[in-house]
């Protein structure tokens, strides 16, 4: 090598060397200052070293990698956010409200485990917005919304933006994959400074700090989000091949996530037993106020990780975890109005118009009044004086009126006999207590609504396809079904009011997106009465494709689990209906499409041995109790229902059987006794 390439080679090396250093210095103050709170150098003194690792960066530009401080802001804005598949479910947490619930969940699980006292692992239950992160090789390389658990959205750009969150961990040999879970929140003091700053700036005003936070990391262009300090705390982990992950309790590997410099709640802890459980629900209870972020309860878990796996999961959450939510927050507000809304299903809702009313951190101008013998129930009148309830993400609540304060002669409410919105007569079923619009798809109303449940988030997820611009659209009768948004032009949404060409052009582009789907989120995109996400996605499981579902009749819907009579019989008149099949298919037609038996591969938690398999006990076993062989079942996936039908797959028979043994021998069911069944659960 000649002596001038040398000492070229040996410069860069230098700088290499050099750039490291500024790198792991930086992320080293970055970490005192926003994770630990306690920087040792002034801001300056961060500054500088920041422009100068730019400057070298810029001058060398084949030295910059993904983990770079620099690399925090300045990616381009995006169109949309890709779909990410989680590597592992993003769960949910059952609730407990009281203290008699927390009780229960404390006796399944020490039944559940054969012990007389569990220790547990608590934790704030952060009120932000669940994410995980993904490292690679000891790089960020993605992090994703919890989206509906199974997908969510790749927001990577924007939480690089999120100061506390470290863009790589600096360990020798770090993992080839370490994913960490937890909540992306607005400290209390950030979102009054923001809310401060968009007030000064004439902007809108965010409710609460969760909604700013969420706001802030649904921004297409990162510089938004980072312009808003967002912050990370770490609860959990997802997939890793990270053999100093320690495997024997929870609040070890929150040690460890601290180790490699993640936040983690300064308020987590361990202890025994309901009391524990209480005296800390106590404790974070007083807190609650003082601490810098908003939490909406604790979460209880299993402290022991080979405890938590012999508990083992029902449906979308752990039966090893809880969320003990505070109580609700009620505050006193007058009532100016009563509205009756109409629904996607016909259903009229009545309405309260409230004097704004700030309850538990919201300003709240619209409660729920369900429907009209709540009303009565409640004898609820315009002018009255209410107690308005809002409990965490739910919609706020009349729960009572203050009698002393209505004023003499207030009418009483009558829910109209006519819809609202089309004029046609509305009816109350015998067996409902919502009365409905007679004008199916006449009225425009149901017309709106299905759109836009078509269009929301976790049905087609149209972005960009909000109330006002459906409303027009049905109003003049630019789109009548779902299936026109399909054929849509630029010249149609041109004419719409407030519609510059750009955003017309970015919904067609939402719009031409959304075709690739689920076959899930299409059939919950449909709309049909009694047919939530979770229930799609039983269907989708199940039948594998559409033409399955519209074929099958309510007995072979009914042997999905979950599924009764009454949401059969809404599945089965649902596609019975020809203007519901036509519209379907001009969905087909137009290129909506999805992976039929996609879902199969999608579900982790339906891999559970004994998932999707029913059994009835009837008579006495030997050994076990009726308790013990049900928790036994249902640790491995299995379902222990009451009676036996043809759904059942195997009743364990013991002494004495009743009519439940005659009945499956009728039906040609396997009856098992202990033995057998304990050799299955092995
Ligand atoms: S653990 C396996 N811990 O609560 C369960 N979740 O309904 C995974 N949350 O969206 C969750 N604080 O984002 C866990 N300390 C905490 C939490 C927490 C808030 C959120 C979480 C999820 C929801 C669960």
């Amino acid at each position: 090598m000649s002596v001038i390439l040398q000492l070229m080679s040996e410069s860069i090396e230098y700088i290499k060397q050099h750039i490291q250093t500024l790198r792991s210095t930086i992320d080293l103050h970055n970490y005192r200052y926003y994770v630990l709170d306690d920087p040792t150098i002034p801001d300056a003194e961060f500054d500088s070293m920041m422009r100068e690792l730019e400057h070298i960066e810029q001058e060398h530009p084949q030295l910059v990698t993904l983990d770079s401080p620099t690399q925090r802001v300045g990616a381009v804005p995006l169109k949309a956010f890709a779909q990410v598949t989680h590597r592992q479910p993003m769960l949910s947490l059952s609730n407990a409200f009281s203290t008699a619930e927390v009780e229960a969940f404390d006796r399944r699980i020490c039944e559940g485990l054969s012990a007389s006292c569990v220790e547990y692992a608590v934790e704030p239950k952060f009120d932000g917005l669940a994410v995980s992160l993904s490292y690679e090789w000891g790089v960020f390389t993605k992090g994703a919304t919890r989206g509906d658990g199974y997908t969510g959205e790749d927001i990577t750009a924007n939480l690089k933006t999120v100061r506390s969150i470290p863009l790589s961990l600096r360990v020798n040999n770090p993992p080839a994959l370490l994913e960490i879970r937890g909540e992306v929140l607005m400290l209390k003091a950030d979102f009054l400074a923001l809310n401060l700053r968009q007030q000064a700036r004439g902007e809108k005003l965010f409710a609460n700090p969760r909604n700013a936070a969420a706001g802030s990391l649904r921004q297409l262009d990162p510089s938004v989000t980072a312009s808003r300090r967002l912050a990370f705390f770490a609860y959990g982990l997802g997939e890793y091949d990270d053999l100093n992950v320690p495997c024997d309790t929870h609040d070890h590997v929150m040690t460890y996530l601290a180790s490699l410099h993640f936040p983690v709640a300064r308020e987590c802890g361990v202890v025994q037993g309901t009391s524990g459980l209480l005296a800390y629900f106590q404790q974070i209870g007083d807190l609650r106020d003082q601490l810098p972020y908003d939490i909406d309860g604790v979460v209880y878990k299993v402290n022991a990780i080979e405890q938590q796996q012999q508990l083992g999961y029902v449906s979308r959450a752990p039966r090893f975890a809880i969320a003990h939510k505070f109580p609700a927050q009620e505050a006193m507000t007058e009532l100016i109005g009563i509205e009756v809304q109409v629904g996607r299903t016909g259903a009229l809702t009545p309405v309260a118009r409230l004097n704004p009313v700030f309850v538990g951190g919201v300003t709240v101008t619209n409660a729920t009044l369900h429907n009209a013998d709540e009303i009565a129930r409640k004898d609820v009148r315009v002018g009255d004086t209410v107690v308005v309830r809002r409990a965490g993400d739910v919609i706020p609540e009349i729960v009572s009126v203050v009698p002393e304060k209505r004023s003499t002669g207030a009418p009483v409410f009558a829910m109209p006999d006519h819809c609202p919105a089309c004029g046609a007569r509305a009816i109350r079923l015998p067996n409902e207590t919502v009365s409905r619009c007679t004008g199916g798809l006449f009225c425009p109303a149901q017309r709106k609504q299905a759109i836009l449940h078509f269009a929301s988030r976790r049905a087609m997820d149209i972005e960009g396809l909000g109330e006002k611009l459906v409303d027009q659209m049905v109003d003049n009768a630019i789109i009548r079904t779902p299936a026109d948004l399909y054929r849509l032009g630029l010249a149609a949404l041109a004419n719409l009011e407030r519609m510059a060409e750009k955003s017309a052009s970015n919904l067609l582009q939402a719009i031409e997106n959304s075709k690739h789907t689920t076959l899930t989120r299409f059939v919950y995109a449909l709309g049909i009465r009694n047919v939530g996400e979770a229930t799609a996605k039983d269907l989708a499981i199940h039948l594998g494709s559409l033409d399955r579902l519209m074929a099958a009749d309510s007995e072979r819907l009914q042997q999905v689990s979950d599924i009764g009579p009454i949401v059969a019989e809404s599945i089965v008149d649902f596609f019975a209906e020809a203007h519901n099949r036509e519209v379907i298919e001009q969905l087909r037609a137009s290129g909506v499409q999805w992976l039929e038996h996609e879902e199969k591969l999608d579900s982790k938690i339906q891999a559970l041995p004994l998932s999707g398999k029913t059994f009835v006990l009837t008579g006495t076993l030997p050994t076990l109790s009726r308790e013990q062989a049900k928790e036994k079942i249902e640790l491995l996936g299995g379902k222990v229902s009451g009676s036996v039908s043809k759904k059942t797959d195997y009743v364990v028979a013991g002494s004495d059987p009743g009519s439940k043994y005659d009945k499956a021998v009728n039906l040609g069911i396997t009856v098992l006794d202990e033995a057998g069944l304990l050799t299955m659960l092995q």
